[in-house]
């Protein structure tokens, strides 16, 4: 029986204590981006960038990188160990990533995925993201990339779209 609804998961900025959490959680599953802890150090130092993880008795069982420039945030990364998923780690992280996008008077949030993460798609779909375009063969496996956009009202609120390709 899993414990994790009874168990509290909260939100917390991402430490240097918590990277090689992060990196096995990175490659716990398909969908890995192959970070390494060099990178996720680099990404903690940036005073642009903003990771946070989702703790899980202190232990970080999923996390999202952000990198924060003038009124746009990039998504850079977001998964959830492969044994912790689909019990709404990644939904809990992003609605925090975009409640900060929302203190910082953000206007667009962007990402990247794989054409065929359809989980990811979905993830980001329930959140109003919609498709603005494709980057064929961006990855180093020839995969195509869907660019994938939020429009964030001045209140902060979604913009509802509608996608601007077809996948
Ligand atoms: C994509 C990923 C981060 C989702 O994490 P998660 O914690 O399992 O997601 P959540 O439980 O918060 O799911 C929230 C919603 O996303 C969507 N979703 C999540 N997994 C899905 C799946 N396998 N198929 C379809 N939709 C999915 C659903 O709408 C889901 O809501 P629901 O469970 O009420 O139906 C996870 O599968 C993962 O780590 N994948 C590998 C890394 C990766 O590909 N990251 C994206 C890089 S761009």
């Amino acid at each position: 029986m899993s414990t994790e609804g009874v168990t509290e998961v909260v939100v917390d900025r991402m430490r240097e204590a918590d990277v090689p959490h992060v990196v096995a959680i990175d490659r716990s599953g398909e969908g890995s981006s192959a970070w390494d802890e060099a990178q996720l150090r680099g990404e903690l130092g940036r005073n642009w960038a903003h990771l946070w993880v989702a703790r899980r008795s202190e232990v970080p069982v999923a996390f999202v990188a952000t990198w924060h420039v003038a009124d746009e945030l990039h998504v850079l990364n977001v998964a959830t160990h492969a044994q912790h998923r689909r019990r709404g780690h990644a939904r809990r992280l992003l609605e925090h990533a975009l409640a900060f996008a929302a203190e910082r008077a953000v206007r667009l949030v962007l990402l990247e995925v794989r054409r065929s993460n359809a989980a990811a798609i979905g993830l980001y779909r329930a959140f109003g993201f919609v498709a603005m375009g494709v980057r064929e063969r961006y990855y180093s496996d020839d995969e195509d990339a869907v660019e994938m956009l939020l429009r964030l009202d001045e209140a902060g609120r979604p913009v509802p779209s509608v996608d601007e390709v077809t996948l």
